[in-house]
């Protein structure tokens, strides 16, 4: 089957021009000027992508699908929250697979594959969440990279569930260091945070807006540096998850700029909304999630979008977590039980490329942070992340002058209320084909549950 997407300005991380790609069943095979070549004649199939960007699949290196927290489970399943991530112009996904307290890694990563096996709408890889870091646990991580994990995620954050000392920190980066893999960090300082949620609920102050400010940016940015230095010490590669402040970026920053390889990502919600942006009363549990959003008086989404230009953010990524409203009301009296999490795994090509039209990143930087360097911090690139001969032919047609209202009305993701209700913004995706098939068309889904594949992770390639 030979497809050819001509007409389309392809929009790569090293530059844009006027291109024509040449796909052969699942592979990209060429790439030429537009009149350079005879490929029409012989194709099975065109689509006409004039007028519109051509990029590759993006990739959403940070996903929870049907995660089991705070005894419910997130509200996207893999079939629905791999339905909204395709008609958003997202190919794979990378979701975090979880260690039970007292259970194995290799036996989380099991349960993860049995629940998006035959699943999935777009392809995927797991990390995974290492929650009880143990001598036998770590004896398994070899395993974990035979099995195509290559990154494992550590939480400085919520003690008593997912919480690690920084002894068993180190000793986890440590064996990363041997053995290549990538350590993801969730970097808030947990033990004090907790001081100040019992405070918080021990003086009456149970509504939502309180776990938004009983996480400060500085017990964030406290804890990235604290793991920089431990990275170093370690060996290790790191990357930081879910960066939501200028200071927490500063500092992993710091340790960037001493030379050591720290990565760095942040989540749409921290570019686009704020605490100001908050309703007051219980309404505000739509918007809990860890870390929490910033002020925008103190310039934190100003310094996250300046830190993608300036290419100190190196990906941005959705943490998609979503939950119902249902769900959320579990803490209302308390919001120390409200499920933590926001989704967006469908519109994070839609938020960051209307920075491109704010004039605030270039196109080739939009596709980097969305689509390459999480493709190279996953150890996936250049099977995706890029438009080149022998990957993948993962394909967006994307149209950059249309507007939409991002809205639950909408929305494919499984939340019956959307954090982004009512924002318009420029650019829509049109086209996604998934290994050279056709999986939305004119924004619809036409492909089905199980096209997606597990995909086995190499090393990191960042560095
Ligand atoms: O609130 C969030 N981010 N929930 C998802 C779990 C995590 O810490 O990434
Ligand atoms: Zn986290
Ligand atoms: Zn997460």
């Amino acid at each position: 089957m030979r497809t050819l997407i001509q007409g389309g300005t392809v929009v790569s991380a090293a530059g844009s021009a006027a291109a024509d790609v040449l796909i052969e069943d699942e592979r990209v095979v060429a790439l030429a000027a537009p009149g350079a070549h005879g490929w029409a004649t012989d194709a099975d199939r065109v689509l006409d992508a004039t007028g519109r960007y051509v990029l590759p699949g993006a990739v959403d290196m940070h996903t929870h699908m049907e995660l089991p927290v705070s005894g419910t489970v997130s509200s996207d399943d893999f079939e629905t929250g791999t339905r909204a991530a395709l008609v958003g112009g997202t190919t794979t996904i990378v979701d975090y697979a979880g260690q039970d307290r007292g259970g194995g890694l290799l036996e989380g990563v099991e349960r993860w594959q049995a629940r998006a096996e035959g699943r999935t709408c777009a392809d995927h890889g797991f990390h995974l969440m290492v929650t009880d870091v143990r001598p036998d646990t770590l004896d398994e991580l070899p395993a974990l990279v035979d099995a195509g994990v290559t990154s494992i995620k550590l939480f400085t954050a919520y003690p008593g569930t997912n919480y690690s000392d920084d002894g068993r920190i180190l000793q986890a980066m440590r064996r990363a260091a041997d053995l290549g893999l990538m350590v993801m960090m969730h970097a808030e300082n947990g033990i004090a945070i907790d001081v100040l949620r019992a405070e918080a609920i021990a003086r009456g102050d149970t509504d939502p807006i309180h776990h938004l400010l009983t996480r400060p940016a500085s017990l964030e940015a406290e804890a990235v540096h604290r793991m920089v230095v431990l990275a170093e010490v370690a060996g290790c590669d790191l990357t930081i998850v879910h960066i939501s402040s200028a200071d927490a970026l500063q500092a992993a920053v710091a340790g960037r700029d001493r030379g050591l390889p720290v990565y760095t990502e942040t989540c749409p919600q921290y570019l686009w909304l704020a605490i100001e942006d908050v309703p007051e009363g219980f309404d505000a549990a739509r918007y809990v999630c860890s870390p929490p959003l910033r002020w925008r008086r103190e310039g934190h989404q100003e310094r996250l979008w300046a830190g993608i230009a300036t290419r100190r953010v190196d990906a941005v990524a959705t943490d998609h977590c979503p939950f119902t409203w249902e769900q959320k009301e579990a803490g209302r009296g308390d919001f120390t039980r409200i499920p933590n999490g926001v989704g967006a795994v469908e519109h994070r090509l839609d938020l960051v490329h209307q920075g491109v039209v704010d004039g605030r990143i270039t196109a080739e930087r939009w596709v980097e942070v969305c689509c390459t360097d999480p493709a190279r911090l996953a150890g996936l690139h250049p099977r995706k992340g890029v438009l080149a001969p022998g990957s993948d032919a993962d394909v967006v047609v994307y149209d950059p002058t249309a507007t939409q209202r991002l809205s639950a009305a909408t929305h494919h993701m499984n939340i019956d209320f959307s954090v982004f209700e009512g924002l318009e913004v420029t650019g829509r995706v049109e086209t996604v084909l998934l290994r050279g098939r056709v999986v939305v068309e004119a924004g619809a889904h036409v492909g089905r549950p199980g096209d997606g594949r597990f995909l086995p992770r190499g090393p990191s390639t960042m560095t």
